[in-house]
């Protein structure tokens, strides 16, 4: 598409708003929960936001340079901005994208069905047998599919009347929503145990190896950085828009959504003597324990439940929207197709790949391994030594719209040596998993 011609975002609140959305996510509830529980609690959350300003900030930054000076989509925005050279860059970030919403939609299916499940009849009392029953078959495929259906149906309208409209109505609401929850929980008796787990540090602790790597790929997943989401919508952005405010701006709203979802959980699981659970807590934790805590509470349960799972909802779909948009704007720019059509059949294609995750959550948590531990921090890791490196004058690009910004070499700095080497250190460790996870989904019995 002609650079000139392409969409742009209608106000600088519809681009926040929209990239919030992307970062906003199951990332933030489902899987910042159970890696801070899996990480012994308080230690994650300190390396999670060191890692969150060290790695994640600068990451950030280089892809909303790369996007909008581009104004294209990823795989040619790299070839624009590193030359020929990094479209294999380009390509794997929309692998990541694929493989990512492939079964990030049927956790979201997961939701989607219990947010319905609580307005219309309230939780089951053995919470761990219904999720038995509806994480996986068929039912799952279905839901799994009706979500892919909506998030094609939001990217197949656009920019301005699609992602930006959805973005603008439903962010404002997750924040009441999760904030609500919070205060809610904060009243429950118990909570204090859940805040002491959650926020006193063994420092010890976090000075491990596996917890850096479990906070790093947490905090790139949770950013949507590392596959060119960012990148994509700042490619929609016109120039004079402040880049370090914006990336500012998204990281501290994700963390705040994050750390408030915490507020949320910890007491509540605290207050109902599920601590154990958490602890052995696993990707089914969020949706066994909390329908537990929810279903010992009555009628409250059902309502502050339905509230739970809809803020989930609303979280999924915007982010969701987020990685098919990676997608289509690939296939847009690079096929000549109209975007309905490039966001239906790109729908499709992830949504049937989706299905052996429906089918079973140890192929689930293959895909999460290969997609959120292997392609983000590698995606990350070149983009860094791309925009660090590259022929390009990086502070050049990034100071258009933030003139006189002083420490703009640092940024240079962090991305040339620091990030790349963080990274590669994640890298070596996630890969020796993602080997374990792959070698297991073979070698267990049926
Ligand atoms: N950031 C999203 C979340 O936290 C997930 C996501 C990852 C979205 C990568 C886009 C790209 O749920």
């Amino acid at each position: 598409m002609n650079r000139d011609s392409r969409e742009r975002w209608s106000s600088q609140l519809g681009f926040t708003l929209a990239a919030v959305g992307s970062a906003v996510g199951l990332g933030n509830m489902w899987r910042f929960s159970y890696m801070t529980a899996e990480n012994g609690g308080a230690a994650f959350v300190v390396l999670y936001v060191a890692m969150t300003l060290l790695v994640g900030l600068p990451v950030m930054l280089a892809e909303l340079t790369v996007g909008r000076s581009s104004r294209r989509s990823p795989i040619q925005a790299l070839v624009y901005f590193g030359g020929s050279a990094w479209k294999p860059l380009g390509v794997l970030f929309v692998t990541a994208g694929v493989v990512i919403l492939s079964y990030y939609s049927v956790i979201a299916g997961w939701t989607v069905r219990y947010a319905v499940e609580a307005v219309t009849g309230g939780f089951a009392e053995d919470s761990a047998a219904h999720f038995g029953a509806i994480a996986t078959g068929t039912r799952a495929v279905v839901w799994h599919l009706g979500f892919m259906a909506v998030t094609a149906a939001v990217v197949s309208v656009g920019i301005r009347s699609g992602i930006e409209r959805v973005s603008l109505i439903l962010m404002p609401l997750l924040g009441v929503l999760v904030i609500g929850l919070a205060i809610y929980a904060a009243t429950l008796d118990g909570a204090a145990a859940g805040y002491a787990y959650y926020l006193q540090t063994d420092f010890r602790e976090v000075l491990s190896f596996d917890v850096l790597k479990d906070a790093a790929s947490q905090a790139f997943f949770s950013l949507s950085l590392g596959m060119g989401a960012m990148l994509t919508y700042a490619s929609y952005l016109s120039r004079e828009h402040h880049l370090p405010d914006e990336s500012l701006m998204i990281a501290v709203s994700d963390f705040g959504v994050a750390f408030v979802a915490g507020l949320v959980v910890f007491p509540l699981l605290f207050a109902l003597g599920l601590e154990k659970d958490v602890v052995a807590s696993t990707v089914g934790a969020l949706f066994i324990t909390l329908p537990k805590a929810f279903a010992s509470m009555g009628a409250a349960g059902q309502v502050i439940g339905a509230l739970f799972f809809l803020a989930l909802v609303v979280g999924a779909l915007t982010s969701a929207i987020s990685l098919l948009e990676v997608v289509v704007a690939s296939v847009i720019d690079g096929l000549g197709w109209a975007r309905p059509r490039a966001a239906w059949i790109a729908a499709l294609g992830i949504a049937l790949l989706g299905i052996p995750s429906a089918l079973s959550q140890d192929f689930l948590g293959l895909m999460d391994q290969i997609g959120a531990n292997v392609c983000l921090p590698l995606g990350a890791l070149l983009l860094s030594l791309m925009v660090g490196w590259g022929r390009r004058d990086a502070v050049a690009e990034v100071s258009v719209g933030a003139e006189g910004v002083r420490w703009f070499f640092l940024w240079r700095g962090l991305l040339r040596f620091v990030v790349p080497a963080v990274l590669a250190v994640v890298l070596v460790l996630s890969v020796g998993d993602t080997w374990k996870a792959f070698a297991g989904l073979f070698s267990s019995p049926a």
